[in-house]
């Protein structure tokens, strides 16, 4: 299982974004999936969010990052696998926060809401924060989602 690459996708509104995020994964030394878009060209987000799902289900990849124009569909179409907690932020403590206590294994972020430099500072958060486990463990799995 590549744990450590990481899986990027979006659809034609979080494109620009995705490429931004890649260059800094690269840059810091990360593996790196790139499941697409490519360009501007419209596309519908729950074939990205199904790519990321896939790529998450098969182990190619261990955590992954979402973009749609907002967020909102994209999140939507991730959260339907059991196996995907795809958190939506827009600020630096709920990307921290979505990895203590909901141990999200999918950032999403909105490509058309958000400024670069707040989404460089939420990818760090969310990769580099770890999970607190205890009752945040009892609370995820009342929801019957499995860790990956
Ligand atoms: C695409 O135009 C747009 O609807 C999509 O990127 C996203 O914002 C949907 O939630």
């Amino acid at each position: 299982m590549s744990s450590d690459v990481i899986a990027l996708a979006s659809d034609h509104g979080g494109v620009e974004l995705k490429s931004l995020l890649k260059q800094e994964l690269l840059q810091a030394g990360h593996g790196v999936l790139d499941l697409g878009t490519e360009g501007s060209a419209s596309v519908d987000y729950p074939d990205f969010a199904e790519a990321m799902a896939e790529a998450i289900r098969q182990g190619a990849a261990g955590r992954g990052v979402l973009i749609c124009g907002t967020g909102i569909g994209i999140s939507i179409a991730a959260n339907r696998y059991p196996f995907i907690r795809a958190a939506l932020v827009a600020d630096v403590t709920t990307a921290r926060l979505s990895r203590q206590h909901n141990d999200a294994n999918v950032l999403v972020l909105g490509g058309r809401t958000m400024g670069a430099e707040v989404a460089r500072d939420c990818l760090k958060a969310f990769l580099e924060t770890p999970f607190e486990g205890g009752r945040h463990q009892r609370r995820i799995d009342k929801m019957g989602l499995a860790r990956t």
